[in-house]
């Protein structure tokens, strides 16, 4: 059985105070609240993974990085590496969000040298993938996705491999409010593990976790999250209010 995840993207939003906070909430209402067995991952800025993994100990919620560099010490002014990581208690790490593709530059080779780092760390990679509008309207979406997963991703070792969360977010629904409608979301989810399985075999590739992001909130999570191949969801901004965060959770 594929394990059901869904992990919240706070981006740059919240101060210390104010993600705790939230922690908090969300950490009482998924003990109260959630019956099911889907994972929850806080994927928080920096300064407050340390205090947001505190929080969620013992408590089914988990902490994530929204980014890493692929070096483990040294003279890289400004980063933070995976044993940083590691040592105030993060279990996941994004990488590749097309936030950092787009205005950082990270390319598909340097993704794959930071998926390296983090499972050398034992950390869990969410690795995003997702086209822009432009290529959907083409139809050069498929090919577009698959390459990033080749690019990034088919170096590893099965056994790495079997280690790694996809999450497929289209660029032009992520924090614009329009969501891939479920059949459009499927079918890319589908498409994404028939690619893992040309490489990997189909069992790999139905044990592999994909993730749907993008404007995915409340009111639509459950018919995304009733689809064949869509194992949770990779959330923006319906991650920063803990009611609507957990009524995501239990969307299962
Ligand atoms: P959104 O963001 O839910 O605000 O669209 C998703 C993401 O960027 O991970």
């Amino acid at each position: 059985m594929r394990k059901k995840i869904v992990a919240g993207n706070w981006k740059m939003n919240k101060t210390m105070d104010e993600g705790l906070a939230l922690a908090s909430e969300v950490v009482s209402m998924v003990k109260d609240e959630v019956k099911n067995n889907a994972l929850a991952v806080l994927c928080t800025p920096f300064i407050e993974l340390q205090g947001v993994a505190k929080l969620t100990e013992g408590s089914p919620v988990s902490v994530g990085a929204q980014n890493c560099y692929d070096k483990e010490s040294g003279a890289y002014t400004g980063e933070v590496s995976v044993p940083m990581l590691k040592s105030v208690g993060t279990k996941y790490v994004i990488l590749g969000h097309s936030e950092r593709r787009e205005y950082f530059g990270e390319s598909n080779a340097f993704l794959a040298s930071k998926t390296n780092a983090v499972l050398k760390g034992g950390l869990t990679p969410i690795f995003c993938c997702g086209e822009t509008l432009q290529q959907r309207e083409k139809g050069i979406h498929i090919d577009f996705v698959n390459n990033q997963l080749t690019e990034s991703l088919f170096h590893l070792s099965e056994e790495e491999f079997k280690k790694v969360v996809i999450a497929y977010e289209p660029i032009w629904a992520i924090g614009t409010g329009v969501t891939a409608s479920k059949e459009q979301a499927q079918e890319m989810h589908e498409k994404i593990r028939t690619h893992i399985a040309s490489k990997y075999g189909k069992a790999v590739a139905d044990e592999t976790s994909i993730l749907y992001g993008g404007s995915c909130k409340p009111d639509n999570a459950k018919e995304l999250f009733a689809c064949k191949d869509i194992d949770g969801g990779l959330i923006g901004g319906a991650s920063l209010k803990a009611r609507d965060f957990v009524d995501i959770i239990k969307s299962f």
